[in-house]
């Protein structure tokens, strides 16, 4: 009994199948004689408009960060290669732009910062900022509105570093250590005490001598930072706040262009290691306390080979250290060449903390 229903099911079945099939079929030859007239007609109006479809990408700068400007459509390697690509300021184009590029500072403290007209249909809003989650105001502004990130963090849409190491070509193979007269330096502009990185200082400075630039501290002289620090063997490159992937000019420009080793507080070891070489910095987790780690640099300083021994890997990798606005902004355009379909943030704070 129970076999024999089963066929008689599997019958019934095979014959609302084929009548569906061939229901499709007619429909299908229905729709396409109505909608033939339609297709004669596009393509007549396709050929009758002989110009290809303009793809040259309009990006508009909604702000210029913090108000400095830079000149536009004229990027810096590696990024020279803008073509099919045209940067903007003028806001009046708002609505042909394919891409509308956003500071966070700039436009964070109200919507209203935000373009007011209607946002067109595929256009993309990239969200630019450098600064870390501890110093990004207001992030759920953002929510349900950006397309694409571009920031210091490597999973961002548009990953946007402070700095990164490039392969030696033959002029940069003879790198030589700057002649160094002096220790250890810092500089810093956020003297914030109750700061993870001034609390550290405070603590290893009964134990070594450091000179410390910037507000309520010794001048920097000039405009080229890299006389004063090349001369010091040493570096602090604390960041103001710890975030994974937050690595700034303090260590890119500041330690590594300028030639001294990094003395590193920031995110983990593991996390300096995925941007550069493990013998290339010192990192203060590498030590149980703030005195071992001044313990440590006064040895170094009486080893010259241990101390060399951290520029080993120059002979292979130079850094890349004075990025400018210009170079992050440039990469927009590849980036929008390469960009999904379809993307939409929905809540920014809970990916970027
Ligand atoms: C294509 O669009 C760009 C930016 O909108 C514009 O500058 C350029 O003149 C356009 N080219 C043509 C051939 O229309
Ligand atoms: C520049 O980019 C265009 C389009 O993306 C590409 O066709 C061209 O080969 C590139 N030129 C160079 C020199 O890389
Ligand atoms: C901005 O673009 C509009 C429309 O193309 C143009 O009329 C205006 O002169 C431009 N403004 C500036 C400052 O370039
Ligand atoms: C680097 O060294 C090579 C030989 O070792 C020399 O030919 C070249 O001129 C040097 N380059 C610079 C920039 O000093
Ligand atoms: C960008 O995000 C907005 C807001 O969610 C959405 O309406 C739009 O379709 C998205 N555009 C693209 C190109 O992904």
């Amino acid at each position: 009994m129970e076999s024999q229903g089963k066929t008689l099911t599997f019958q019934k079945c095979f014959k609302i199948v084929i009548a569906q099939f061939c229901l499709a079929i007619i429909l299908f030859s229905y729709y396409n004689y109505v909608n033939r007239s339609v297709f004669i007609d596009k393509s007549a109006y396709t050929n009758i408009n002989q110009e290809p479809a303009n793809t040259t990408k309009l990006i508009l700068l909604w702000v210029w960060p913090f108000g400095s400007k830079f000149p536009l459509n004229d990027c810096p390697p590696p990024y020279t290669n803008i073509s099919g690509c045209l940067y903007t300021d003028n806001k009046t184009l708002y609505s042909s732009a394919d891409a509308v590029v956003f500071h966070h500072r700039d436009v964070c403290y109200s919507r209203k910062q935000l373009p007011q007209a209607p946002r067109p249909p595929n256009q993309y809003w990239v969200w630019f900022n450098l600064e870390s989650p501890s110093h990004s105001a207001n992030l759920h502004l953002m929510d349900n509105l950006i397309n694409l990130t571009m920031s210091y963090r490597a999973d961002s849409d548009i990953f946007s570093p402070y700095g990164w190491l490039e392969p030696n070509q033959q002029q940069e193979d003879n790198f030589t250590i700057p002649p160094k007269t002096k220790l250890v330096a810092w500089a810093v502009s956020n003297w914030n005490p109750s700061s993870k990185r001034v609390r550290y200082y405070q603590e290893l400075k009964k134990y070594l001598s450091v000179d410390i630039y910037g507000r309520q501290h010794l001048p920097l002289p000039g405009d080229d930072n890299g006389k004063t620090l090349s001369k010091y063997k040493f570096y602090f490159s604390f960041e103001n706040s710890i975030h994974e992937d937050y690595i700034t000019e303090k260590l890119w420009l500041n330690a590594l262009t300028y030639g001294c080793v990094p003395v590193v507080l920031g995110p983990s070891r593991k996390s300096y290691e995925r941007f550069i070489p493990k013998d290339s910095f010192i990192h203060v987790d590498d030590f149980p306390t703030p005195e071992e780690l001044a313990k440590y640099i006064l040895k170094l300083d009486k080893d010259e080979d241990a101390y060399q021994q951290y520029f080993t890997w120059r002979s292979r990798l130079h850094p890349i250290g004075n990025t400018n606005w210009q170079t992050h902004y440039c990469r927009v355009c590849k980036a929008l060449k390469e960009a999904p379909m379809h993307k939409t943030i929905s809540k920014l704070g809970e990916w970027y903390k």
